[in-house]
């Protein structure tokens, strides 16, 4: 064997050590708990052959409570650039099988080496966290690893896309980085993320609780509104992250990639001039009308157990991708408040940083009441959602369907926040409160009066009230001041968002220099 064969050999059986990770051992332990290992996700999620694997000889530095004898090749992640979809992506999962993927100095090189390259090539970042947090034997170097990371996703955000898989546990500071990203996947069962575990918490504050039900997949999902999505499986999960990849840009300099439209732009459905009922209290569910709106009625739904008051998600129409935002009468009768806002706002934000352009389908009575949401600074939440809309520069086009009161009519897109198209359905109220609000404020005093003369109080304020309706509960006040480009038939809304988003394609706004605004948040 010449010298040069050697070589290569030992190239060859390096790397065959590198990709086992932990050790044969550790990787069985990762089966038998449901999960795949780093490598197999990363196989899993890319186009099959097209992962460029970065730093795999890289070894952790680290002399500490005989960690010199725990060298693995490539430490505990694994990390490099991949196609999905023949997009290119760059990708780092971490890999418990190596000490439990804790977070040593080296590891974090290792990710900003492929987020930097992510930022110079304008690719988006995929990470996938499964790790123990920060590694204890290292000490400061390990959290000076987050703390480089956590720099990165700032300043990466709002101009790559950045994706966190949770597959395993996520704690501590390590929760920040997901956090810092522009969306989250928990694996269910599998996955957890809390800055406290479960002894610290009974500890400190005495609560017993375990660590599903502190920081679980559907605790994130519906209670805390930290994850905006949830998956069964991992494949599910990767199956998620590529159907999300297709709605958006590889960058701020880019549009969402535009897929052939099967379903004609003109399709009518009659369906939607009957959905509104007569009662202007009963519900009805919104997401029929985005179903029935969109293409071929394919809606991908962002944090869709969260504030279900307010439905966020990706469609496209004439195969554009867009994002819908859209109040849901059939949950609290689709009023905002601080879980909605929130939701709608950072929604708004993300489809505004990647060009993707809004529609918002509007039916709000208001924002709820209450010392709940007032101690909650509903006030300020409620501004992140209106600072969200009237900062955002894209394309959009706002459709009142039915209620549109107040404050939340402003908030929702209105035509002062630089909304670029605004249609009425003819059953739209745009007022400032609803009528039965407005008589008790108008007709206080007469209301009174009758009462005190022994009249039918009832009587008196159903009139006034059906007075009120006449006046306000239609759009076309709004109509007649412009603030409302046109009343449509609810049957051709595919149509004339179709036909909007064309006319507005070439849309050129900007905002004041500014080095940031100050969100109220
Ligand atoms: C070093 C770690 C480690 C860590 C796990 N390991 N976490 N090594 N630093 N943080 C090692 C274990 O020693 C073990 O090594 C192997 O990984 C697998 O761990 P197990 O405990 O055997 O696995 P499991 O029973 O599944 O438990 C997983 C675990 C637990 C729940 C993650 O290991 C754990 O609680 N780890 C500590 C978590 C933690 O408190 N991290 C610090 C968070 S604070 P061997 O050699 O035996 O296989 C933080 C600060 C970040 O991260 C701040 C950023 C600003």
């Amino acid at each position: 064997m010449t010298k040069q064969v050697e070589k290569i050999k030992q190239l060859i059986a390096k790397r065959e050590q590198a990709r086992l990770g932990g050790g044969e051992k550790a990787i069985e332990k990762q089966h038998a708990r449901g999960k795949y290992t780093a490598r197999e996700r990363i196989e899993m999620l890319v186009d099959a052959g097209s992962f460029e694997e970065y730093d795999m000889f890289k070894l952790h530095r680290c002399h500490n409570f005989g960690m010199e004898k725990k060298q693995y090749l490539g430490d505990g992640v694994v990390a490099g650039s991949a196609t999905i979809g023949g997009r290119l992506v760059y990708v780092y999962a971490q890999d418990f099988t190596v000490n439990g993927g804790s977070l040593s100095e080296t590891m974090a090189q290792k990710i900003c080496k492929v987020m930097d390259m992510a930022m110079k090539m304008g690719a988006p970042v995929i990470c996938m966290n499964d790790s123990g947090g920060a590694r204890i034997q290292e000490g400061i170097s390990a959290l000076a690893g987050y703390g480089e990371i956590f720099e990165r996703n700032i300043l990466a955000s709002g101009v790559i896309p950045q994706i966190s898989a949770i597959m395993g546990p996520c704690a501590g500071g390590a929760v920040y980085s997901p956090a810092l990203t522009d969306f989250t996947i928990m694996t269910e069962g599998t996955s957890y993320m809390f800055l406290t575990g479960p002894k610290v918490v009974k500890t400190v504050t005495g609560e017993d609780i375990d660590a599903e039900h502190l920081g679980g997949a559907s605790v994130h999902a519906s209670k805390s509104g930290v994850t905006h999505f949830t998956a069964k499986t991992e494949e599910e999960c990767m199956e998620l992250i590529k159907c999300l990849l297709s709605y958006i840009p590889s960058n701020n300099t880019e549009t969402a990639t535009r897929v052939e439209c099967t379903d004609p732009i003109d399709r009518k459905d009659d369906l939607l001039n009957e959905i509104i009922p007569e009662d202007p209290n009963q519900a009805y569910d919104m997401y029929k009308v985005i179903a029935s709106v969109v293409d071929n009625g394919e809606f991908l739904e962002v944090q869709p157990k969260f504030a279900k008051n307010i439905i966020t998600g990706f469609a496209r129409f004439n195969g554009q991708s867009v994002g819908v935002v859209a109040n849901q009468p059939a949950a609290y009768a689709g009023v905002l408040d601080v879980n909605a806002s929130r939701k709608g706002a950072r929604f708004v934000r993300f489809c505004d940083a990647f060009n993707i352009p809004i529609v918002s389908l509007v039916d709000v009575p208001g924002f709820l009441p209450g010392t709940g949401q007032e101690y909650n600074a509903v006030i300020l939440h409620g501004a992140q959602l209106l600072y969200a809309y009237g900062e955002a520069t894209v394309p959009k086009i706002t459709i009142n369907l039915r209620k549109s009161y107040g404050g939340s009519h402003i908030v929702m897109g209105c035509k002062q926040l630089r909304s670029d198209l605004n249609f009425a359905w003819p059953s739209a109220e745009i007022a400032v409160m609803g009528a039965s609000g407005a008589v008790a404020v108008l007709y206080g005093k007469e209301a009174k009066a009758v009462k005190d003369e022994g009249g039918d109080v009832k009587a008196f304020l159903a009139e006034k009230e059906d007075e009120y309706s006449e006046m306000f509960a239609n759009p076309y006040q709004a109509a007649q001041f412009g603030y409302i480009d046109d009343v449509i038939e609810p049957r051709n809304t595919r149509f004339r968002i179709c036909r909007g988003l064309a006319q507005l394609a070439t849309k050129r706004q900007n905002l004041p220099a500014k080095k940031h605004g100050c969100m109220p948040m």
